[in-house]
Order: structure tokens, then C-alpha cells, then sequence
């Protein structure tokens, strides 16, 4: 298990414990953390799990493919240099305490 901070638009921040071997995105709607809409179900066709990641670990994700930056175009709230799209952040050991940035919104 890991621990993940969520700091929502208004400034509330929430803590979850996940298991690592599953998405943020999934971690994210098995708690129903508010924010993550997470429309395709992880299909990358979305980019309603939109969030922005902060550093330490925003530079130790392996970097965005192709598809996830395309999609990170069609955002609601217009992406930062540290977004990205929680169903493709794999949650692992390295990661624990994890704190990403929730947009203000997803549609
Ligand atoms: S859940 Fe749809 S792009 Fe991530």
C-alpha cells in the first residue's frame, strides 16, 4: 500500500492508501475521489482523469507516450507542464506519497 495526496482545485487536500499494480485513475474511482471522472474507463479517449503531478515525481514518471499527449490536448482545465492523465500513472513502490493537483474541471 501507498499513500496518495490529492490537493482538490479549492485548495483541500485528502490522503488515500492504494495498492500499487493499479492506475492512479483506478485507485482514484475505487475511493471516489471527487475530480476524477474518468469517462473511458482508462481507454485513453477522454482525458477526464486529467491531474498535475508534483515534483519529486513528476520527473520520475516514465515520460508521456504519443497518445497520452494528444490526449492531454483535450483537457477542460488547459494542461501545465507537470499534467497528466491518471489512467496512464502506474502505481508502484517508488511512488508512495505521491501528491498530484486536481483541475479545477474535467468537462
Ligand atoms: S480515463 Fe479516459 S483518458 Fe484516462
Amino acid at each position: 500500500m501507498i499513500t496518495i495526496h490529492w490537493i482538490a482545485a479549492d485548495g483541500r487536500a485528502t490522503s488515500l492508501q492504494a495498492e500499487t499494480g493499479q492506475s492512479l485513475m483506478q485507485a482514484a474511482v475505487a475511493a471516489n475521489v471527487a475530480g476524477i471522472e474518468a469517462d473511458c474507463g482508462g481507454l485513453l479517449t477522454c482525458a477526464t482523469c486529467h491531474v498535475q503531478v508534483r515534483e519529486p515525481f513528476a520527473a520520475q514518471l516514465p515520460v508521456t507516450d504519443g497518445d497520452e499527449q494528444g490526449m492531454l490536448d483535450f483537457t477542460a482545465t488547459p494542461r501545465q507542464a507537470n499534467s497528466r492523465l491518471s489512467c496512464q500513472i502506474w502505481l508502484t513502490d517508488a511512488l508512495d506519497g505521491l501528491t498530484v493537483d486536481l483541475p479545477a474541471k474535467q468537462h
